[in-house]
């Protein structure tokens, strides 16, 4: 979480820092600022508390120059205001952070006992007075930084200006992603490359423990050691530029509608349509893997937990789901032929990424399925598989999460060819039905009008609950996160089968219940759960499709109609609905659907 940007060496370097943090607001977005090193000599610096279109107004004519660095933040320590928000000064010296100093209080202290004062909440604070002590002991700017780096605890990206070093930004990175990028006279430090894309020629990307020293003719790289080292220069490709809205209102509602192409970009990566296989993926042999971890947050979970039930099912490999952040400090078990896999948009989330270190310290193969190519888990991982999604600037995922589930499904038909569980046939079969998802994607969308005049009502419900049985029933998972996240309704997945276990006692007048029910083999089962909630007052809307409303004419309030489903294309086709239904909801609801309150895209903090 947190963006950061950092340019050394270009006319009104201001102008190219806003718009990176504008690039990288999908990181937070609680408060943002910038500094920049005057031609007159003095360090400007401009913060705002809320979005960067607030820092813009903040700012001033006089606040130009040529190297400069700029923050978007997501609070860690410290309430989102305007004297929390970086960069932060001290001295000579003004610094933006990711991440969190786990030192801080005690850092915080011996400098205060040296005199120092402080003038914000934060952890980052220290890192500023740090840098500005070590150049007060006489230290070569470099040299200074270095000497800081050996003195913080835990994880962060970091990029600090100095006052009077006309042409110089400094950053580290440790446990938070930052690159390096080189342009015509003039470099940069980025959070993400998407933040400078159009101004750099060629990317480094830093590696784990990196210092780096940036000025307009290049950038000087250091180990954690503080041994000067070369990384390798990757071209800024073009893909990387920006993303648009286009023609529709949010980028939420654009990702959505550009599902059935990235799938099916993603798809053709994994299935030889022709031949009706999975091809086969160097490096990846089920059969020589008898148990799979999978893990990951948030939407990237539950696409797990999907895919649980086809691995399962399809190849009979045993499969073990976990959210990342409970799995990295449980001391999991760890068997002979256990594998791990890791579903990341990003690729940077700090608990997935800790969890796939735990999993490549005990030897296991880690596989990274992930959505950005460069990320810290691409790069570490045994293995990559990727999603084509293209760049998710939504916070709340949506064609992430559908690539991924359709990654995982041609993943389970590779580990059922491998392990022997499915004839040719049966292949060709699975591969035909993932081959259908785009156009039936395109088909759901039509839906849009029906969902649009549901959410009205639905916007006024106080609590949601959404059931599933089977892999609908991670889905309803992700139907109620889509709800809360963007529209602020109290919403709970649950198993239908569990409603009488607890759930039901919720059910009242201004309850809602979405029932995700295809007419599949456990439709019946699923209509007992909409008998026994409709009986006691509640709102009943389901998801289905043409046999199950006919069955269910007169048991339900409202009903979603899907094309008929079968096979692993029902709940990535399904998801189109719980997507639509949140992000109508959130728009009647008024709130802001590509940064909502509180959340960040890429949470590369604990
Ligand atoms: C945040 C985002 C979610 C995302 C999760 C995991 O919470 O708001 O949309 O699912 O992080 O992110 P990742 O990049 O690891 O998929």
């Amino acid at each position: 979480m947190c963006g950061i940007v950092g340019v050394a060496g270009r006319i009104n370097a201001e102008s190219v820092l806003v718009e990176g943090l504008r690039r990288l607001e999908y990181r937070g977005y609680d408060s943002a600022g910038i500094a920049v090193q005057t031609a007159e000599g003095p360090l400007l610096r401009a913060r705002a508390a809320g979005k960067v279109s607030a820092l813009e107004a903040a700012m001033t004519p006089e606040l130009t120059g040529a190297t400069g660095i700029a923050h978007t933040r997501w609070a860690t320590h410290g309430a989102p205001t305007e004297g929390n928000a970086h960069p932060h000064r001290a001295g000579r010296v003004c610094v933006v952070h990711n991440g969190i100093i786990e030192n801080f209080k005690v850092l915080r202290e011996t400098l205060q006992n040296e005199g120092r004062e402080f003038a914000s909440e934060t952890d980052s604070e220290v890192i500023a007075h740090l840098l500005d002590r070590e150049l007060d002991r006489g230290q070569a700017p470099k040299d200074a930084l270095l000497a800081v780096l050996e003195q913080l605890e835990g994880a962060f990206a970091l990029a600090a200006i100095i006052e009077g070093e006309t042409d110089l930004v400094l950053g580290a990175r440790r446990g938070a992603p930052l690159v390096a990028a080189i342009g015509d006279g003039v470099c940069f430090l980025a959070s993400d490359i998407m933040a400078i894309a159009g101004e750099a020629r060629s990317v480094i990307y830093l590696e784990e423990g990196d210092a780096a020293v940036v000025r307009p003719s290049g950038v000087d790289v250091y180990d954690s050691a503080g041994q000067a080292v070369t990384r390798p220069l990757s071209p800024a490709s073009v893909s990387m530029v920006l993303a648009e809205k286009g023609n529709h209102r949010h980028f939420m509602q654009k990702e959505i509608y550009e599902q059935p192409e990235v799938v099916g970009r993603t798809l053709a990566a994994y299935v030889d349509a022709v031949s009706g296989c999975v091809r086969p993926r160097e490096g990846i042999d089920f059969s020589q893997i008898t148990r799979l971890f999978i893990v990951g947050c948030g939407t990237a979970s539950y696409a797990g937990q999907i895919a649980e039930y086809w691995f399962e099912a399809v190849s009979g490999l045993p499969v073990k789901v976990d959210i990342a952040s409970e799995f990295r400090y449980r001391n999991p078990a760890f068997l002979e032929g256990d594998a791990a896999l890791f579903i990341s948009q990003s690729g940077e989330t700090a608990d997935t990424l800790e969890a796939l270190r735990l999993c490549k310290r005990a030897g296991l193969t880690t596989i990274a399925l992930v959505n950005s190519p460069h990320s810290s888990m691409a790069r570490e991982a045994d293995l990559v598989a990727p999603t084509l999604a293209g760049p998710e600037i939504g916070v709340a995922s949506t064609k992430a999460f559908t690539c991924q589930l359709s990654a995982l499904a041609s993943l389970a038909v590779l580990a059922g060819a491998q392990r022997g569980r499915l004839s040719a046939e049966q292949q060709a079969g699975h591969v035909a039905n993932l081959m259908s998802v785009p156009s039936l994607m395109a088909a759901a969308l039509k839906i849009e009008q029906e969902i649009d005049a549901l959410a009205t009502e639905l916007a006024h419900a106080s609590i949601v609950l959404y059931l599933g049985r089977n892999e609908f029933f991670p889905l309803a998972l992700e139907g109620a996160l889509k709800l809360k996240e963007i529209s602020y309704i109290h919403a709970e997945g649950y198993a239908a089968g569990e409603l009488k276990h607890g759930p039901i006692a919720l059910i009242e007048e201004d309850v809602a219940v979405i029932v995700i029910a295809p007419h599949d083999a456990l439709f019946n089962k699923t209509r007992s759960s909409i008998q026994e909630v409709r009986a006691r007052g509640a709102r009943v809307i389901a998801i289905t499709d043409e046999p199950g409303a006919s069955e269910l004419e007169g048991e339900i309030s409202a009903q979603l109609l899907l094309p008929r489903l079968t096979g692993m294309a029902a709940p990535i086709v399904s998801s189109v609905a719980v997507q639509l239904l949140a992000y109508y909801v959130a728009v009647h609801k008024g709130t802001d659907v590509d940064q909502p309150r509180n959340l960040a895209k890429s949470v590369t903090v604990e």
